[in-house]
């Protein structure tokens, strides 16, 4: 079989991608990762095990799965180095599984620093970022100072990298953000010794994508979500990458042909972490239970999740944006309490809520966690589904009835 997904949040992360990449890598070779850092948070829940993944694709837990973290990625030695120890101490092996590209950017201690920094020197203008760096390492990139993972397999050449990075850091850190600058010498003891064990991960990603691009099957996973997006998405409150289809080319050096099918992840209702707007958030009660019931707690960062109604303006840019074959549409079982559920079909501005036209439907009130079948769902919510696939004229090819594994329908075997 050769079929290569590519796998996108269509609003604003938190859609459940983790748990959809999980199951669909029972029938692929490998899962990659093109974008962002650890500042994602995906979720798995396997055998009744917890387990959240932020650097590591989601493929991880397949033994015959080769997980991959394209060019594209920011790396944190120190998160890479945690997550690997988290993954052993689950039993999980890595050795002749993991492969990181040579060409990521590294995310130093110093850019944590200034993201920090920045966010509290912005006060009430802030972003809401994870913390983690993810920011200063790509403006980095961009300005062609930025240090690689390739940087480190020469020492020399490593310090001289590294030392004019740091001074710079620490030139802002000190004078412009006013705040502790992080040290040089502790940063290359902590991070020299952190990728001399993980070296033998570290190559050049593209002819191995290449190649099983072509002879079997990739799952493209994304992280972050569409209006997250660097451009395309509600700026400056944003990420600080392409998470859209483009991304994936420039992250990873495969072309956009070797894709067959590209799948929005879709939560039944919208949340977002962090600030900006957002036109459907609910502030009642109503939010507050969906919160509650979804367990809407960042994977990340912990922070409460805000809650709204499902933003079908925002699914059809998702729809076009990344060139959506169809959904997968997740969580439904959070909405199974509601007697009326609404869906945000129109507004004229991100900003302007007192203005947006809903669609008020019947709820199902009734349990369709575990349902593994399409005609076992509860009349209301079939109709659900029927109304999101009418306004977005895409299909749902997929329906997340609970966050294990097994909690999936499968209308259309989108590897066909
Ligand atoms: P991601 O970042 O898109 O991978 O999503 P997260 O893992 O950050 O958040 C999704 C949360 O919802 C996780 O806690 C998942 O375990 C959970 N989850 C995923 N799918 C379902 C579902 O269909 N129903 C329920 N109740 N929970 C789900
Ligand atoms: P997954 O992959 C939800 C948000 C942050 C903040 C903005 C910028 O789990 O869906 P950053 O640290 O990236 O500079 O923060 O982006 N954000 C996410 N929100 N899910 C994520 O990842 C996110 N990654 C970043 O909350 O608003
Ligand atoms: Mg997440």
């Amino acid at each position: 079989m050769n079929k290569n997904i590519f796998l996108v949040g269509t609003h604003w992360g938190d859609e459940g991608k983790g748990k959809i990449v999980d199951v669909l890598t029972e029938n692929a070779s490998a899962c990659v990762r093109f974008q962002g850092g650890h500042n994602a948070g995906h979720t798995l829940l396997i055998g009744g095990k917890k387990i959240i993944l932020h650097l590591i694709p989601s493929g991880i837990l397949r033994d015959h799965v080769k997980s991959i973290i394209g060019n594209g990625v920011v790396v944190s030695l120190e998160a890479l180095q945690d997550e690997l120890n988290d993954l052993k101490s689950n039993n999980i092996a890595i050795q002749d599984k993991l492969f990181i590209s040579k060409f990521c950017h590294v995310i130093l201690p110093s850019h944590q620093a200034i993201d920090i920094a920045r966010e509290k020197y912005l006060g009430k203008a802030s972003i809401g970022t994870t913390g983690r760096g993810i920011g200063p390492a790509y403006e980095d990139k961009v300005a062609r100072r930025g240090l690689r993972l390739i940087d480190f397999f020469n020492h020399e050449h490593l310090i001289s990298r590294i030392t004019s990075l740091i001074d710079y850091h620490n030139f802002l850190l000190s004078n412009y953000y006013k705040s502790t600058p992080v040290s040089l010498n502790e940063t290359i003891d902590k991070l020299v010794p952190i990728f001399k064990s993980i070296k033998k991960y570290v190559i050049d990603v593209t002819p191995l994508m290449m190649e099983i691009s072509t002879n079997s099957t990739i799952i493209f996973e994304g992280a972050q979500g569409t209006m997250l997006d660097i451009d395309h998405g509600t700026y400056p409150y944003v990420t600080s990458s392409n998470t859209i289809f483009p991304g994936m080319t420039t992250g990873t050096g495969i072309g956009s042909d070797k894709i067959n099918y590209s799948l929005g992840i879709t939560k039944s209702y919208t949340t977002r972490v962090g600030n900006g707007p957002f036109p459907t958030e609910l502030k009642d009660d109503i939010g507050d239970n969906l919160a509650k019931w979804g367990g809407e707690i960042g994977a990340t960062t912990g922070r409460a999740r805000r809650c709204g109604w499902l933003d079908i303006k925002i699914l059809n840019k998702a729809i076009e944006l990344n060139n959506l074959n169809g959904i997968a549409l997740t969580k439904l079982d959070v909405l199974d309490n509601l007697e009326k559920i609404k869906i945000g079909k129109d507004y004229n501005s991100f900003n302007d809520v007192a203005d947006i036209e809903y669609l008020e439907m019947d709820g199902w009130q009734t349990l369709t966690k575990g349902i593994k079948k399409l005609k076992d769902l509860p009349k209301n919510a079939r109709h659900y589904i029927e109304t999101i696939e009418n306004l977005s004229n895409t299909s749902v090819d997929l329906i997340s009835t609970g966050a294990s594994r097994e909690d999936i329908i499968f209308i259309k075997n989108i590897f066909e």
